[in-house]
């Protein structure tokens, strides 16, 4: 039996966490930090709010004593952490807080892990303890077209302020494990979509864009490629990571499922016209827009997931098409959730982000490209 301290827990990654570790382990323990930024949603976990073995606390990873008195009194052995500014965007407007959290508070749990974990006098409950970190494949920096994907030794490289701090904070729990012996994990993850993702990264913000009959913001010539994991696989490979990984082992993970910005985009509305022939807006590509590109935009991303399909069997389950079938269903059975989103704070994101795209002159509507 595992007690878990999950940070960010109700964040689009972590909720999905709670919910599957829940679901699979239900007598385990899991107590999720969460300060609540623009991104963390209670609402992400009302489904178990009321589970016996569940219990969120509203507090910043910053805060040292108290991550050390929660891990004392929760007794817990297992720090999966979550925690973090997470968009690019956001990093390029405002990096600040991305060292704030992403470093320093990375740092500072760390500190309360090895007070708590490693001290002379440390209960025998935390012999084995385990730090997960969870990270990203930005940290690699970019790709050629024809280069191989990233693999664990891949060098980093980081672009944007926000794979800069992922950087420094995966380097800060390294050096925990080979300086002080912290029993920590790392994976490295490709970008993720599914349920409960805030619509400011590419799909829920083109779906709930779309719905809306709102232009559909391409950055650049929309030939960027990711690596697109549906987040249920994700929750999947840390779970395989926290049973079979090596302590001071780091593990790529990803879907196998390059597609460039511009195809997600189109198999999206595809998608959307299938289920919703009779919509306003449809067909829903017309409503594409190209923009200026993103600052330092890294050109390709792509994993390659043989270390942890070797050392743990990591196999994704779900596809592009079948993820993004099962996301788009959320997303339309769960229109209260995203549009208590739409606030106006919100509005003023998109108006900083997208109104200068915008007025400068350089929304495109596709018909002109086409
Ligand atoms: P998210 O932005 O949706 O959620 C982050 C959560 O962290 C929010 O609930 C927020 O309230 C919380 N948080 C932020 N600062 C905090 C602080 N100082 N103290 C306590 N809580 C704080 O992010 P996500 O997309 O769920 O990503 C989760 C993790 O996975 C991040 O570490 C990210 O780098 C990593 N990751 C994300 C992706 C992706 O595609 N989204 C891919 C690979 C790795
Ligand atoms: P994003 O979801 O922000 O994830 P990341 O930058 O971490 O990969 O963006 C995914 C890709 O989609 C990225 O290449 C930028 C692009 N993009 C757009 O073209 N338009 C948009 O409005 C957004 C948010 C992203």
């Amino acid at each position: 039996m595992r007690r878990l301290l999950v940070t960010g827990g109700a964040g689009f990654i972590g909720a999905n966490f709670v919910h599957y570790w829940l679901r699979n382990h239900p007598d385990d323990r899991v107590v999720v930090l969460d300060v609540l930024t623009y991104a963390g949603r209670r609402a992400s976990l009302a489904s178990v709010e009321r589970h016996s073995n569940f219990r969120f606390v509203r507090g910043d990873i910053r805060d040292q004593a108290l991550v050390e008195a929660l891990l004392k009194e929760e007794r817990a052995d297992t720090l999966v952490h979550f925690a973090a500014e997470s968009h690019v965007d956001r990093s390029i407007l405002g990096p600040d807080a991305f060292i704030e959290t992403n470093v320093i508070g990375t740092h500072s749990l760390l500190k309360a892990a090895r007070n708590i974990w490693l001290k002379e006098n440390a209960s025998s409950a935390f012999e084995r303890h385990r730090f997960h970190q969870v990270s990203t494949d930005e940290v690699y920096g970019t790709l050629g077209p024809d280069e191989p994907p990233f693999c664990e030794t891949t060098p980093y490289a980081p672009s944007s302020p926000y794979a800069a701090t992922k950087a420094a904070a995966d380097h800060l729990v390294r050096s925990y494990h080979r300086t002080y012996g912290l029993q920590t994990t790392t994976s490295n993850c490709s970008n993720n979509y599914g349920p409960y993702q805030f619509p400011e990264k590419l799909i829920p913000l083109m779906l709930i864009n779309a719905l809306q009959g709102r232009p559909l913001p391409v950055y650049g010539d929309g030939q960027q490629v990711r690596d697109w994991l549906y987040v249920e696989d994700h929750c999947r490979g840390i779970e395989l990571v926290l049973e079979k990984g090596h302590v001071g082992e780091t593990y790529n993970l990803g879907g196998r499922s390059e597609k460039t910005n511009l195809d997600v985009v189109q198999i999206l509305c595809r998608h959307l016209d299938e289920l919703m022939p009779d919509a306003a807006y449809a067909p829903h590509i017309s409503l594409l827009s190209f923009v200026r590109d993103r600052p330092g935009h890294d050109r390709r991303y792509a994993i390659d997931t043989s270390k942890a399909k070797a050392e743990l069997g990591y196999q994704p389950q779900e596809d592009f098409e079948s993820g993004l079938r099962k996301t788009l269903a959320w997303y339309l059975g769960n229109e209260l959730w995203w549009r208590a989103l739409l606030d106006a704070h919100y509005q003023d994101w998109i108006e900083a982000h997208y109104g200068r795209r915008a007025r400068n002159g350089t929304f495109q509507p596709y018909s002109s490209l086409t």
